[in-house]
Formats: structure tokens, sequence, C-alpha cells
């Protein structure tokens, strides 16, 4: 399973992790697949801490880094954090912050006490995501930098080829595949609408076909519903070089997922997720519970856009996060389909190995099918 990907990038299995923990990502790689560290929510300071321990404990091995700067979004002229912060904050209508403000109370999750309120954290822009690739481009082992939610802008692609890593992009549709390609990106991570976080509508047994076809040379990894050596076995016979997973590392041993959070998402079947515009501003696939019902009752404002609809529940979402047993049911909680096939906590290293064996075994199945030669 050796693609021309895994040779240019030094790795043994064509799995790429997507994790926001540092724990997995080591683990990753040094099981001979790759981890992706999703740099969006950290502050460029703690995104270093993170970046140096990793370095500490991968042994010489690759790792990536992810953050999101979507296509379009308001405000984006503003390079500016400081800036842009207060450009934003004024635009938020008060009752978007009332409405999940209000919506907590009706479900007992207590208010937070004055001095720990939060007025809005700024995410998913040019402007908050530059500093976080200047830190990843000092740390050599980063390998790989990806963006979620559309092309990097120029200049940014532009300074990560130049310093001899890989610059890619996720997309959910031929549409953004072909801004990718005519970007003269490295890779394209093709992500079926079952995936987890942001995500298009379409399946990926569509997508990912076509997005190899649209790619021409350029490789194409396979997001959207992975957790096995099935489905990546399938996904290789499609026509991608690698899986890129995220939600199956949500619950394995080394994760940093909260109990309440690992227990909600062991319990969930595949039919529990929805796509939602209530958290981010965009289509997410996540745990449906009362508080993406609620956001789309007919009852609610809609949802702005990035990075607006993040900075106008920032303080919704540190109340959830300081009383997670409270907030179960208004949870932040992005999984994709597969969730329905995470059943049990298993450690890093062997679910890598796991892949690789039903994998091996699948080849084995699939060969037998074929006439014999003798
Ligand atoms: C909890 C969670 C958070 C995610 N956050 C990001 C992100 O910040 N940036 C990104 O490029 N992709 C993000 N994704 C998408 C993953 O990179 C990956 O494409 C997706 O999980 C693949 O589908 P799967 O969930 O079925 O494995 C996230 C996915 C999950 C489950």
């Amino acid at each position: 399973m050796q693609t021309e990907l895994c040779k240019r990038l030094g790795i043994e299995f064509p799995i790429f992790a997507f994790t926001h923990c540092r724990d997995v990502v080591a683990a990753v790689s040094n099981a001979g697949g790759i981890g992706v560290l999703g740099a969006v929510g950290f502050s460029a300071e703690q995104l270093k801490i993170e970046l140096d321990w990793i370095d500490e404990h991968i042994h010489d091995r690759p790792y990536g880094v992810d953050v999101i700067i979507p296509n379009r979004y308001q405000g984006q002229d503003e390079k500016d954090p400081d800036k842009l912060r207060a450009l934003i904050s004024a635009a938020i209508p008060q009752g978007h912050r009332n409405f999940a403000d209000e919506l907590l109370d009706a479900h007992g999750v207590p208010r937070l006490p004055e001095d720990r309120k939060v007025s809005g954290r700024l995410m998913m822009t040019e402007a908050t995501s530059a500093p976080l690739i200047e830190v990843a481009l000092e740390h050599e082992r980063v390998r790989l930098i990806a963006n979620a939610l559309g092309t990097p802008p120029p200049d940014i692609i532009k300074q990560i080829q130049d310093s001899g890593r890989m610059v890619g992009a996720l997309c959910g549709s031929p549409k953004h595949a072909r801004y990718h390609v005519e970007a003269g990106l490295d890779f394209i991570v093709a992500q079926g609408g079952e995936g987890g976080g942001h995500t298009g509508e379409i399946g990926s047994a569509v997508l990912w076909p076509e997005v190899v076809d649209i790619a021409g040379d350029i490789p194409v990894i396979a997001a959207g519903g992975v957790g096995s050596g099935r489905q990546m076995y399938a996904a290789l016979a499609l026509g991608a070089q690698g899986v890129w997973s995220g939600s199956i590392w949500l619950t394995v041993a080394e994760a940093a997922s909260t109990p309440v959070m690992r227990d909600m998402l062991l319990a969930a079947t595949s039919s529990d997720t929805v796509r939602s515009k209530s958290f981010t501003g965009k289509y997410a696939r996540m745990l449906r519970n009362a508080w993406t019902d609620a956001w789309d009752s007919g009852n609610n404002p809609s949802s702005l856009g990035p990075p607006l609809q993040m900075m106008a529940i920032t303080n919704a979402m540190v109340r959830i996060g300081r009383y997670p047993e409270q907030a179960r049911e208004v949870m932040f909680a992005p999984v994709g389909q597969i969730v329905g096939r995470m059943n049990e906590i298993m450690g890093t290293r062997e679910l890598v190995m796991e892949i690789v064996h039903e994998y091996l075994d699948t080849h084995e199945r699939m060969s037998a099918l074929l006439p014999s030669t003798q």
C-alpha cells in the first residue's frame, strides 16, 4: 500500500489522521501513518508548545498541521487580527448572542461567573491562521500543511512550497477541486458528505473518483467515512493515494476528548449526526442534539457566516466547556457517520495496525476472486 504520496512523505501506510490532540499526532506518525494537528483553536504561542512537544516525541517521523482559511468571509481584506476582531464583533447582532445564552439557560447549563464571560473569539481567518503557519514552518518535521474550507491564498501557498513542504486543501465538490488544481496545490483531500466537521453534500463513493479524475497528477487523499481497512482499500481502488480520517481518532485511548464527549460518541449510531451551520457558520457534520434542532427550528436567527457565528457563540461555548455534564444536550460534537462504528476505546497504534491488517485481508479476499492463472 506504499503509494507515491507515501514515498514522498516517507511514511509506511497511507493513513492521514486529523486530530486536535498532540498525543494522537505523535502516536499515528510513530505507528507508520501521519498525524495532522488541527491548529485552528490554538494561539501561535500555544501551537509552538504543542509542536515542540510533538518534535520531542516523534522520533524523526513526519507530521502535518491544518488551518482554516475560508474562501470568502466578512472582513477578509483586514489582515490585522485586532482590527478584524473589533470589526467582526461590532457586526454581530445581539439577538444571536442572546439566542445562544437562552438556549443554554433552557437546558439548565449554569451561567458563567461575571469575570469568566467572554465577548468573542476570532478564528477561521487569514489574520489568525498566518501566525500559525509561521510557527508550523519553524518545525522541521512538519512536512505538510492543509487548509480547510478553501484554496489557501497564493502568498501562503508560495510560502509553504518555498519552504520545501507540501501544501494541500480539503474540498467537498468537483468545483472546489478545480480551484485547488488551478492554484497548483500539492495534494487534495476529497471529503465526502458523511465525514465529520465541515463537509459538503456529495457522498464519498461518488466524490473521490470524481476528484481523482479532475486532479490528474496531483495526489488525492480520500476523506469522509473512513474507519477500517476495507474502506481504505475501497478508497485506493477508487484512485486515492491515501485516506484522511478525523472521527475515529476522537475515541482512541490517547485522545483528549472529555469523558462526557467520549461516552456520547461511543453510544451514537450512524444515524445520529446532522449537517448544521449553527456552530461555525458553515455546514459541518456533528451529533444532532437540542442545540442543532433549535438552530433549525424556524424560531432561530439564521446562522451568520464565518467568522461571525463562532464569535457570536463563544460565550456559550465556554459555558458548555465549563459545565459539560449539564451541557450534554447542547454540546458541539463534530463527528461523521462513522461514529456508529466507534464503539470501543482502542490504542492509537492498535487502530492503525487494525486498519492495515484489514486492508491486507481485503486484498487477499479480492485477489481470490480473480481467475487462477495456473
Ligand atoms: C472533531 C472534528 C474536527 C475537525 N476539524 C477540522 C479542522 O479544524 N480542519 C480541517 O481541515 N478538518 C477538520 N475536520 C475534518 C477532518 O479533517 C476530516 O476531513 C474528516 O474528519 C474526515 O471524515 P471522518 O470524520 O469521517 O473521518 C474535523 C473533523 C472532526 C471529526
